[in-house]
């Protein structure tokens, strides 16, 4: 099931400025975005650029010096900040669980603060365990008796648990090790495909920001806001140094694997029906420099023969086609379409449709895809 965004929580910053007492330079410059609710924004930018104080002052653990923050259109400000963070899940950097209190008992402590029932708890506390992919044995557990990566896990359960429209991850992985970051970041994707919420992630990651991040923000030291725009924005133009530095190396290749092979327009290729003559086949492998010629019979990819099987003698149907082979689905990746090209004997991968074949992808289309 895919929720609908809570119109009511998009997050507007209208020059957000924080500096701190003390302090000759602000943390935050003055500060303008808007975060569209439904979507994930990542702010992303070196240590110390301020990125925590411009999420604690969205629920008011940090208030600004100048400036207003609007959910919805409402200034934070308009409502007792207490009343304001139940609407404002909240994903510590550390993970920040309760250690004395059972894992249940973290999950519940909002809703105990709001004063639900008991069933009303732990029918909550069910699903969000469901939710989040933890198992019902560990509830009774302590926050030191489970892994780092399902200590997360808890950690945006009890961020979730009185279903808040709006959501604050401060590094929500920053502590697990790159494969569980991994899988957590897949897990949040399928998450946020079910609860629609307005998310603020912060991270120092880009690879974790060009993953999860709908929008990303790349802030620099003091604040500085240097660009905001979607992950391929940001890598197909970067607005400065600072944010092309920032992206690293093979751009390209980032960019790969954010588009799919169904956002392309795909050629025929070296591809004849069953019907056609071993004469047609080869004018067909002329045009393509092909060594190899796919067999369609109606929707269906047949599979491969090769320019030596041809003997100028019936249809190519009749002639015995290896096997399937460089394979990708319409909602495989760019990058995997280069991986099957580069290991196929034909140079282009064959996209099937579970049985139907829906054309092929060859090097030009992909560098054609990168700069549509
Ligand atoms: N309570 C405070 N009092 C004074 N200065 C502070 C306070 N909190 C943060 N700062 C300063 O404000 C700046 C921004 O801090 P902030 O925690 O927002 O950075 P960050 O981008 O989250 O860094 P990191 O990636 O290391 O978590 C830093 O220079 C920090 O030292
Ligand atoms: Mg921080």
């Amino acid at each position: 099931m895919t929720a609908r965004p809570d119109p009511a929580a998009a997050i507007t910053f209208d020059s957000v400025t924080k500096t701190f007492p003390g302090s000759r330079q602000p943390a935050v410059a003055p500060l303008d975005l808007e975060v569209p609710s439904g979507e994930i924004v990542v702010l992303i930018g070196p240590s110390g650029c301020g990125k925590t104080t411009t999420l604690r002052m969205v629920n008011r653990l940090i208030e600004p010096t100048a400036g207003s923050i609007a959910i919805g259109g409402v200034d934070v400000r308009r409502q007792p900040a207490t009343e304001l963070r139940r609407g404002i899940g909240y994903v510590i950097q550390q993970v920040g669980l309760f250690p004395h209190r059972t894992i249940a008992q973290n999950v519940a402590t909002l809703p105990r603060m709001l004063g639900w029932d008991k069933a009303r708890i732990g029918a909550r506390v069910d699903e969000l365990v469901e939710l989040v992919g933890l198992e019902q044995g560990m509830l009774d557990r302590y926050p030191a008796e489970l892994s780092g990566g399902q200590q997360q896990r808890v950690g945006v359960a009890r961020a979730l648990a009185a279903d808040p429209p709006v959501l604050l991850m401060d590094e929500p992985f920053g502590a697990v090790d790159p494969i569980v970051r991994g899988r957590l970041q897949y897990e949040l994707l399928a998450l946020q495909e079910r609860v629609r919420k307005t998310i603020v992630l912060v991270t120092h990651d880009i690879d974790e920001a060009i993953t999860v991040g709908d929008r990303i923000a790349v802030l620099n030291t003091g604040g500085v806001l240097e660009q905001y725009g979607s992950p391929d924005d940001l890598l197909a133009h970067p607005a400065n140094e600072f944010v092309e530095a920032f992206l690293g190396a093979e751009r390209s290749l980032k960019r790969l694997t954010l588009a799919k092979v169904s956002d392309l327009e795909l050629s025929g290729g070296p591809v004849v029906p069953a019907d056609a003559t071993p004469t047609e086949a080869r004018e067909v492998m002329d045009r393509e420099a092909s060594n190899w010629v796919g067999v369609v019979r109606g929707d269906r990819f047949l599979g491969w023969v090769p320019r030596e099987a041809l003997d100028g003698q019936g249809t190519i149907g009749e002639i015995e086609a290896a096997p399937p082979a460089a394979l990708v689905r319409p909602a495989s990746s760019l990058r995997e379409a280069l991986e099957v090209i580069m290991n196929s004997r034909s140079s282009v991968a064959v996209v099937a449709d579970g049985e139907r074949f829906g054309g092929v992808v060859t090097l030009e289309k992909i560098r054609a895809g990168l700069e549509a």
